[in-house]
């Protein structure tokens, strides 16, 4: 097979790499190592920034997305045992976030892909890059066949490495031309989705001495809460119950109150993690999204960065068919490693107000909440929180 652009990855970078392309008339191939449904079947967060709200649009499968996503134009910050909103609309002057699972982005993207009958291959194993430093890069893959395994080979102008934290391509590139930087958290996010109505109408981001606690929402009758636990916890050791009862001790009398509880239909733990790859372009192979960078999900910020650099790449290929420019190759990196650093920044300051870091004892909990006390009676200080979660603009001091 031969194509413009080889994606490696079907999740949601890939994906919206996949549709903006073909609306510009570039042909693609997605190749997905897990099946449709397996990857439809993780559950990550849910909050569009308008930045990645236009690109749905522009991907042309904005649709369900404005029909049942949820818009917000505030959240609520909660310590000392009261909440306090942050009203992003006013504060952005009318800017909104919007709610809707990335599950459902997901889905949205891979049907319009079907629809319009464009190629991706699942259940592809052995996914492996080559050549990206030539103009004539490929990539092989295995697939069951009528005869087995069957080796496949693309060729290809370019590889778009859209394939994930532990994807084949970041791994892939030369040691010597790659520079890593990572922060572990010592704790993780235990996740649980019911099919109950979301305790408040907006987001409730709760700092508790007894450790951080997130009220979201997926609708009207769906909810995802998270509570800050230690990272040898195991999530066989939280029964429903257990959950529900550390969640309402880590909220304000009115929400534990409001809190309507029911069976999971989801529990997982997740580890907290910021992770940035400098440079995101080796030859003729990019990454963007996971494959480059992670963040800490205090602030929803994965999604958001992954879109944006879809973007750029979208833009950066467009550009060289078209224009017959390599400019926006060229600068892919640059361009966006500052927005993810911005964003890195935010998720990392985020995560360390609100969470418990044992290590800091109770002197460190006493400047967290004179942290929020400030931030929340400051019009600069709320501002600036409302400036980040809404979303940095794609172009900022160019
Ligand atoms: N070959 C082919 N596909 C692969 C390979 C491989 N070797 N390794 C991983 N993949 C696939 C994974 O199965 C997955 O479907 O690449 C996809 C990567 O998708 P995501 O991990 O969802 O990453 P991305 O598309 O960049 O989305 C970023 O995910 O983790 C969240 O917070 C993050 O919301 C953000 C979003
Ligand atoms: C989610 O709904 O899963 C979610 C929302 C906001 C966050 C993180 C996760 O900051």
């Amino acid at each position: 097979m031969r194509v413009q652009v080889a994606i490696v990855g079907g999740g949601p970078a890939g994906h919206l790499l996949g549709q903006l392309l073909f609306k510009a008339g570039i042909d693609a191939v997605i190749i997905e190592r897990q099946s449709r449904d397996y990857v439809l079947g993780r559950i990550r967060a849910g909050v569009l920034e308008q930045v990645c709200i236009d690109l749905m649009d522009e991907a042309g499968v904005g649709q369900r997305m404005h029909a049942e996503g949820l818009v917000h134009g505030g959240f609520d910050m909660l310590f000392k045992g009261e909440r306090h909103r942050i009203d992003m609309n006013h504060l952005t002057g009318g800017k909104n976030v919007m709610v809707y699972g990335q599950t459902e982005v997901t889905r949205d993207l891979m049907d319009a892909r079907q629809a319009a009958g464009l190629t991706t291959i699942y259940e592809a194993s052995n996914v492996t890059v080559h050549d990206f430093d030539t103009a004539r890069p490929r990539v092989r893959y295995e697939k069951d066949g009528p005869n087995g395994k069957e080796v496949h080979e693309i060729e290809c102008d370019f590889i778009a490495g859209c394939d994930g934290f532990h994807g084949v391509c970041r791994a892939s590139a030369p040691r010597s031309a790659i520079r890593e930087y990572e922060k572990i958290y010592p704790f993780g996010w235990l996740g649980i989705l019911s099919d109950t109505p979301p305790v408040h109408e907006e987001l409730i981001y709760a700092n508790s001495p007894r450790g951080f606690a997130l009220c979201s929402q997926r609708s009207a009758t769906r909810s995802r809460y998270y509570l800050q636990v230690p990272l040898t916890d195991k999530v066989e050791d939280w029964s429903d119950e257990a959950f529900w009862q550390e969640l309402r001790l880590r909220l304000d009398p009115e929400a534990r109150a409001k809190l309507v509880t029911g069976p999971s239909i989801e529990k997982s733990i997740a580890p907290l993690r910021s992770f940035v790859t400098e440079p995101m372009r080796f030859g003729r192979m990019f990454l963007a999204g996971d494959a480059a960078h992670i963040v800490p999900p205090t602030g929803a910020k994965g999604l958001n960065l992954a879109a944006t650099d879809v973007k750029y790449l979208s833009n950066a290929l467009i550009e060289f068919y078209q224009d017959k420019s390599e400019a926006g190759i060229d600068n892919y990196s640059e361009r966006c490693l500052r927005r993810i650093w911005r964003a890195e920044r935010f998720s990392w300051w985020f995560t360390g107000l609100m969470h418990r870091f044992p290590e800091n004892g109770e002197i460190g909990q006493k400047f967290q909440e004179a942290e929020l006390d400030y931030l929340i009676h400051s019009e600069a200080g709320a501002r600036s929180v409302a400036e980040n979660y809404v979303g940095l603009p794609l172009d900022f001091g160019e």
